[in-house]
């Protein structure tokens, strides 16, 4: 079904004067490929969505929900796993205290690798974990740590990319999956052990609207697969909140296929996979 240009722009408009949300800086494709969708999962025209986001409070939150796209796996893109283990961590590890945030985290894969590393590396107990996401579900999900066990084979893979290269194994024997999770093959469940569970600090929070809502400065925010969907406006106000949020000389990781144009390219340094906050700023 086509969306005209103008149906859209309404649709925003109603989302967002009559709820906290506003799409009007995310990207106009993929919030009109996920329109579209929303319409044929509910087979209604997009002039009864719009009459029914009006009226209806709890269908708005579902279709916000649906809006944004959530897929996510344990240590995506494994080289970003390894420069964190081989070159920001090590230039962490001797603080007193590690703030981390992880904004858009979806259903919170990406913090428990995380906390994975941080456990690897012995850095868990001092280190303070958040994971963030505008999505209501996924911060739920996040919280419960249990995920499908059936195509998510990827899951593993990445680990050992991570974590047992022949190396790894030949010096420490080869770290198995068990230390970290339960797998129940006959539910279809891989289930966090709860030692990792109960570490991070899950919360929703809107990068449009929301501002540092911790009271705290972080020692490393990643922001990956987030960025894709805001327009570059957006994008610089979003920068300006973690470059606000970070310690000098502190981390920024976003993803693969973003990168930092504009205004906040000169005060967030690249290097390699990720950006480092420049002291002078
Ligand atoms: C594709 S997932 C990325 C998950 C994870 N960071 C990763 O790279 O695997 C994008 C996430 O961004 C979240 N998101 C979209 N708009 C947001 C906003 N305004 N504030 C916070 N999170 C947002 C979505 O709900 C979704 O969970």
């Amino acid at each position: 079904m086509d969306i005209t240009d103008d149906e859209i722009l309404k649709l925003v408009e109603i989302i967002k004067v009559t709820s906290k949300y506003d799409f009007s800086d995310y990207t106009e494709k993929s919030f009109r490929r996920r329109v579209e969708k929303v319409v044929a999962d509910n087979k209604l025209s997009i002039d009864d969505l719009i009459k029914r986001l009006k009226t209806d409070k709890i269908f708005l939150e579902k279709t916000v929900r649906d809006i944004t796209v959530n897929t996510t796996e344990m240590f995506r893109d494994p080289n970003v796993w390894i420069t964190l283990r081989d070159k920001i961590l090590p230039e962490l590890k001797n603080k007193d205290s590690i703030n981390i945030w992880h904004a858009g985290c979806s259903s919170g894969q990406e913090v428990y690798s995380m906390l994975i590393m941080l456990n690897e590396l012995g850095l868990i107990d001092k280190t303070n974990v958040f994971g963030t996401d505008i999505n209501t579900d996924m911060i739920e999900e996040s919280k419960r740590g249990i995920y499908k066990y059936q195509f998510n084979s990827i899951y593993f893979e990445n680990f050992d990319t991570v974590f047992n290269s022949p190396e790894d194994v030949e010096k420490r024997g080869k770290l198995t999956y068990d230390k970290y999770f339960t797998i129940d093959k006959n539910k279809d469940l891989i289930l966090v052990k709860d030692f990792l569970k109960k570490k991070p600090f899950f919360r929703t929070h809107d990068l449009v609207n929301d501002d540092n809502v911790f009271g705290i400065f972080f020692d490393l925010i990643i922001c990956r697969n987030v960025l894709i969907y805001f327009n570059n406006k957006l994008q610089n106000r979003v920068f300006d909140l973690f470059h606000r949020s970070l310690f000098p000389d502190s981390f920024l990781i976003i993803g693969m296929h973003e990168s930092i144009l504009g205004p906040f390219s000169t005060r967030l340094e690249k290097r390699g996979l990720y950006y480092k906050k420049r002291h002078e700023y």
